[in-house]
């Protein structure tokens, strides 16, 4: 079967992606420079330690591996430490994307299955964001998302590069059959912050913002399982493939939770109590991020089999404890 490259398969998404195409016999090639990911989450396939800003080493890849399309997850993804370090977010996210779609279009490689994120919509207008939202990012991590989307809509009008944006509001949970460890190098999402915290002696988690317009003052958000993304991209994969369009997606279960929500199902699922610090809002943190994804059920046949929050964070602490 085809062998699908796919950069940052050694992170969080990028090792249950790997999974699936294996299971579902593809072979999956992962590319990860490790910065943030670790080897021994990638289940299955082959494995180069690479970075995408050696091009010496991508053509290399490309080179010597028939390759017939591309998952690239691989960037950074720390939204606050993009409004610091925006240099950082615009090489890694935009100037070492042009370098793998440079190889692509040398090597004749037309698909692509993009990590977008849902931090290209900005404040939300609607109650939930569909693909029709506006896209007006608030953080140099969402624009250098949307510039790569707007790349690849001209990578496809020049070159016939056929790609599937995927915008994933928050990945959460992890591997059911707990296979896939999570062992990132930096934590930067919620329901893992929360968990991790109940492992190191004297943990707290620190609740950014207790009076906002919501039942409980606390931000809301949209979790996705892991696996349902993951399957997102086989289906995406497969569409690209026999229809050969570019298109774009939004990819939640359209359920929005609290973080006291989640702290609570934390403590449940883990009969744990959490140490919860109450601290200022932080800037550019909307109210509520929730997806419509009506247009991936409709299109894609896409729909989440792990939509329960108290299965998301059972998985996700599974991968971690
Ligand atoms: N996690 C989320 O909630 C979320 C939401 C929306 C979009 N996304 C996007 O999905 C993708 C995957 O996210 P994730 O949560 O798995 O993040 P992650 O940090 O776990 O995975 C990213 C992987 O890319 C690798 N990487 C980074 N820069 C690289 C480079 N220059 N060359 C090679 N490898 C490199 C890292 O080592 C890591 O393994 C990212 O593009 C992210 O922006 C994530």
């Amino acid at each position: 079967m085809a062998t699908i490259l796919v950069t940052g398969g050694a992170g969080f998404v990028g090792s249950h992606v790997v999974k699936l195409l294996g299971q579902k016999g593809y072979t999956p090639l992962t590319y990860d420079n490790l910065s943030v990911g670790s080897a021994e989450s990638v289940v299955t396939g082959q494995f180069i330690q690479g970075d995408l800003a050696d091009k010496d080493a991508l053509e290399r890849v490309f080179a010597t591996h028939p390759i017939e399309a591309v998952m690239h997850l691989a960037g950074s993804i720390d939204i606050r430490e993009s409004v610091s370090n925006p240099a950082l977010y615009y090489a890694n996210n935009v100037v070492n994307t042009l370098n793998l779609l440079e190889t692509m279009r040398k090597h004749g490689v037309k698909t692509l299955v993009f990590s977008s994120s849902a931090a290209i919509f900005g404040y939300p207008k609607t109650a939930k964001i569909s693909e029709s939202h506006p896209m007006e990012p608030i953080s140099p991590y969402g624009r250098s998302k949307l510039y790569v989307e707007n790349i690849l809509s001209d990578f496809d009008a020049a070159y016939g590069i056929k790609s599937s944006a995927l915008r994933y509001f928050n990945a959460a949970g992890g591997d059911p059959d707990g296979k896939v460890r999570n062992s990132k190098k930096k934590e930067t999402n919620i329901i893992p912050l929360v968990l991790k915290s109940l492992l190191a002696p004297n943990g707290t988690i620190t609740l950014f913002g207790t009076d906002y317009d919501t039942p409980d003052g606390t931000c809301v958000r949209d979790y996705i399982h892991v696996s349902d993304i993951a399957n997102a991209h086989l289906l995406a994969l497969e569409q690209l493939r026999k229809n050969g369009i570019s298109t774009h997606y939004n990819l939640g279960n359209g359920n929005g939770y609290s973080l006291r929500e989640v702290i609570k199902t934390a403590a449940e699922v883990t009969g744990k109590p959490v140490r919860v610090i109450e601290g200022p809002r932080r800037p550019g943190d909307p109210t509520l991020l929730i997806a419509d994804s009506t247009k991936a059920q409709k299109e894609l046949g896409w729909h989440p089999q792990y939509p329960s929050l108290k299965v998301i964070i059972a998985d996700a602490w599974k991968a971690i404890a």
